[in-house]
């Protein structure tokens, strides 16, 4: 079969390569793709937001099934205009992306569905969100509606932190239209996991799962991030936890959907903090996570497009979803000053095995890669434990090479001192 891939960073990279294993895929075109995709997938100047040009396009070029991978096009309606012109499609329609592109939806669905989140308040005024915060608990956490490219969310610890977080989202507009609606909310304490599920609205199946690490420096310093690295498991997901995720979370989540006519099918990420109080929900997004895709994948057994074909049709409870009892690894590789002011155009050397490199900012030059973004590469590697995979994948970053070259040392660690 002939298919696209809509996006081009790292996550595109892994689900691309995991595609390719597929007997029953032929060709696989990746829109707009990037330096290092250009390896696995022929690429297309179309920008993931283009609607208009990537239904042209795959009518124009006979694609049979599409994923679409970021949220921007999710919920922008991608799958809405692919479905229209009869190509199926990996991914939810508008109508369910929302679960991502509005925290205000979200959070209110939850809290009718009884499914545990952080106590929360909505506000449409500024001078209401202000006075709330004279008398709120603080720490708080500050969130903008809309999607704001995973920086919409501000932790005050201080209340005049808080007031400037609003200021800043409401007058300032730093999110634009995302920061009309605020929400919120109360501060949670606990471990983080992310666990990334396929559903179709019948079903919800579980991938293993995951742990990111946010912060740019070394001990969970600096500035919050897209993700700087990624292991999986996540210890502290233990058997016990996910039960009660499934029957708490998972499963109300996906009927809440169906019932208010919204039904899900695609990937729905679930990011999970273990409170003292049990198990609650932090965010929904309705796509892969990235870097999250980079370590789950690589541990998938099972043909990632039979899954993909099976959500699709309503059938995931006869696909195999199996995984490697293996663990997984995956640093970022970024450019030195992330997620600030940095340089770009230098090139890359990737050693000779690049299985488990998948590329996010980089781009062919002169006929050489060359680092065109933040997060340039991630560098994945399976290992019989974690602490194998941790110990394989810093040493394939030896060995990957470009100037003003920057990555975190401690990724996995707090997850190793977890499982002692
Ligand atoms: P998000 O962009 O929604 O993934 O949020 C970014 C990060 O902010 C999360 O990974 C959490 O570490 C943190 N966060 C979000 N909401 C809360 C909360 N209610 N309490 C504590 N931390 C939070
Ligand atoms: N790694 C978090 C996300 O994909 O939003």
């Amino acid at each position: 079969m002939k298919i696209m891939v809509v996006g081009g960073g790292g996550r595109e990279h892994a689900i691309i390569k995991s595609l390719k294993k597929s007997p029953k895929v032929s060709k696989i075109y990746a829109l707009p793709g990037n330096g290092g995709i250009a390896a696995d997938a022929e690429c297309v100047d179309i920008g993931a937001k283009d609607i208009d040009k990537i239904v042209e396009f795959a009518v124009g070029n006979g694609i049979e099934f599409a994923v679409v991978a970021p949220d921007d096009p999710l919920v922008l309606g991608a799958v809405d205009a692919l479905n229209e012109k009869g190509i199926s499609c990996f991914g939810p329609k508008a109508n369910a992306a929302i679960i991502e592109g509005s925290k205000v939806f979200s959070k209110n669905l939850m809290k009718k569905y009884n499914i545990p989140t952080a106590e929360y308040e909505v506000f449409n005024d500024m001078d209401a969100a202000l006075k709330y915060l004279e008398t709120a608990p603080i720490p708080t956490v500050i969130k903008a509606d809309g999607l704001a490219l995973g920086k919409g969310v501000i932790i005050a610890e201080t209340r005049e932190d808080a007031i400037d977080a609003v200021k800043s989202m409401m007058e300032d507009k730093i999110f634009g239209d995302s920061g009309n609606n605020i929400v919120i909310e109360e501060f949670l304490t606990g471990p983080e996991v992310s666990v990334l599920s396929f559903t179709d609205g019948n079903v919800v199946v579980p991938l293993v799962s995951s742990m990111d690490h946010k912060r740019a420096l070394d001990g969970d310093k600096g500035l919050n991030t897209g993700g700087m690295g990624t292991i999986a498991p996540n210890p502290y997901y233990t058997k016990e936890i996910a039960d009660e995720c499934m029957e708490k979370i998972f499963v109300p989540t996906m009927e809440a959907m169906n019932k208010e006519g919204r039904t899900f099918k695609g990937c729905l990420y679930f990011g999970l903090m273990l409170t003292p109080k049990g198990p609650k929900v932090i965010e929904y997004n309705c796509r892969f996570g990235d870097p999250e895709t980079q370590v789950v994948l690589p541990l998938l057994e099972s043909d990632l497009f039979e899954i993909m074909q099976h959500v699709e049709a309503g059938t995931l409870k006869d696909a195999e979803v199996k995984f490697s009892k293996s663990a997984a690894c995956c640093v970022v590789v970024a450019s030195n000053g992330y997620p600030g002011k940095y340089e770009t155009g230098f090139e890359i050397m990737l050693p000779e095995n690049s299985d488990g490199i998948f590329v996010a900012g980089a781009k062919i030059k002169d006929g050489k890669l060359v680092t065109s973004g933040g997060r340039v590469l991630g560098v994945t590697e399976v290992g019989a434990c974690l602490n194998c995979a941790i110990n394989a994948a810093y040493k394939t970053v030896e060995s990957v090479k470009f100037d003003n070259a920057f990555y975190r040392k401690d990724i996995g660690q707090k997850a190793l001192a977890a499982l002692k």
